[in-house]
């Protein structure tokens, strides 16, 4: 079918989209509706942890989608038990709540300290979180977030969010008072820029939130399940938050996303959360067996390998073109283009022939790289040589 068959008027306008409808998808490849193929590292912004369309997601999928969809999130569910079990065995954390997007599960989350608060701190309710952070979509989210512009989108904001430096636990310890119930940052801060909190920052901000009762929130929508090389990013500093939240990569692709928390911080009462999907089969069922995946013995250690090969490509890639290098943990990776060339090279690697590139540009100088956990060494090799290709037309 032609592009200009498509009713695409009949969508609400909320973004530029290229002109073309992907209709299959299958481990790093899509395909589109002229039959293209695309060598995919966006892999819907780090979500299909398994590539696109995995076996094993298809399998839990077809097999719960026959047993039970939806009994009500006000009754137990087989999966629900299942997930919330395999998160808390491979985490530091007791408790669970099933959510559908990371910004919901990041909602839930503040609210849980602000509840927390009015329990244990006297009121106290901002959360004090990073410039450039990116949090969700949700009004309380957007809040949250520090990315530029969103302040006055919107306006007025939902107050208590104050704004720290990431990397600077001096700007965080100024922005605490009475009135402070949390820290939250995101380990690895995705949306801003690749830009990881170092080891040192994460345990200063534990020591800092033990000093004044606060409670530590890492928001690892898109850092957790595997994404940095560990289960979650938090392993990584030594650190045990109180709370952490989930999305992408816990669902590989469907809508799931978890907010998790210490067995003494799970102060919510009867009716203060919840939600319809919350929690249901059809979603909780994928996400067991994504994670039943992501922590079969040596899953982590291949993920680990290839991160440290698709790093290795970037350096060399960068030493070649004379660029600036790169950064992040694990799969979440950046190439640092030095030249606000990022937008240009997303559109000419897609366009590319006879099969494009998907790639994403989060700031203007910078490319991004989030491909399947299970992406191989020659779809690495492939998605090197195309970028040098492209980096070789505009030099
Ligand atoms: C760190 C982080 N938190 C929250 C979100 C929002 O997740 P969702 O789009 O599922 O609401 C994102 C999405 O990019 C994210 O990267």
């Amino acid at each position: 079918m032609a592009f200009a068959e498509y009713p695409v008027q009949s969508l609400m306008y909320i973004t530029n989209r290229p002109e073309l409808v992907f209709t299959e998808g299958k481990g790093s490849w899509l395909t589109d509706h002229n039959g293209k193929r695309y060598l995919d590292f966006v892999q819907g912004w780090a979500v299909n942890c398994l590539g696109h369309s995995s076996q094993v997601m298809i399998d839990a999928l077809t097999a719960q989608a026959g047993k039970l969809l939806n009994p009500s999130p006000a009754f137990y569910n087989e999966p629900m038990l299942r997930l919330a079990r395999q998160l808390t065995d491979h985490s530091c954390f007791d408790k669970v709540f099933f959510a559908n997007s990371g910004a919901e599960a990041n909602e839930g989350a503040i609210k849980l300290a602000r509840k927390w608060g009015r329990k244990h701190k006297g009121g106290a309710y901002e959360i004090i979180t990073m410039d450039h952070s990116f949090h969700g979509r949700t009004l309380a989210t957007m809040s949250a977030s520090g990315k530029a512009g969103w302040d006055t989108l919107f306006a007025p904001q939902v107050p208590g969010f104050p704004k720290a430096d990431l990397n600077d636990l001096a700007s965080v310890e100024k922005l605490i008072t009475d009135k402070t119930v949390a820290i939250m940052l995101e380990p690895v801060q995705g949306e801003g820029g690749v830009i990881p909190a170092t080891r040192e920052f994460m345990q200063g901000l534990r020591k800092l939130a033990d000093q004044h009762k606060l409670l530590f929130i890492v928001d690892e929508v898109q850092t957790g399940c595997g994404r940095c090389g560990t289960l979650f990013a938090y392993e990584l500093s030594g650190v045990e938050p109180d709370i952490m939240t989930l999305g992408k990569g816990i669902g590989g692709g469907v809508p799931l996303a978890a907010l998790l928390c210490k067995a003494e911080v799970a102060s919510f009462e009867a009716g203060d959360q919840g939600g319809t999907y919350n929690g249901n089969p059809l979603m909780t069922a994928v996400g067991s067996a994504v994670i039943g995946e992501l922590t079969k013995p040596g899953f982590l250690q291949g993920v680990q390998e290839k991160a440290a090969y698709l790093s290795e490509q970037l350096l060399a890639l960068s030493a070649e073109f004379g660029l600036g290098g790169e950064r992040g943990e694990g799969l979440l990776r950046a190439l640092v283009l030095n030249k606000d060339i990022g937008p240009q090279l997303v559109e000419e690697a897609r366009e590319m022939q006879p099969e494009g590139l998907l790639l994403n540009a989060p700031r203007p100088s910078l490319l991004r790289f989030m491909p399947a956990l299970n992406v191989t060494r020659e779809e690495i090799d492939q998605m090197i040589g195309m970028l040098r290709t492209l980096l070789k037309k505009l030099a």
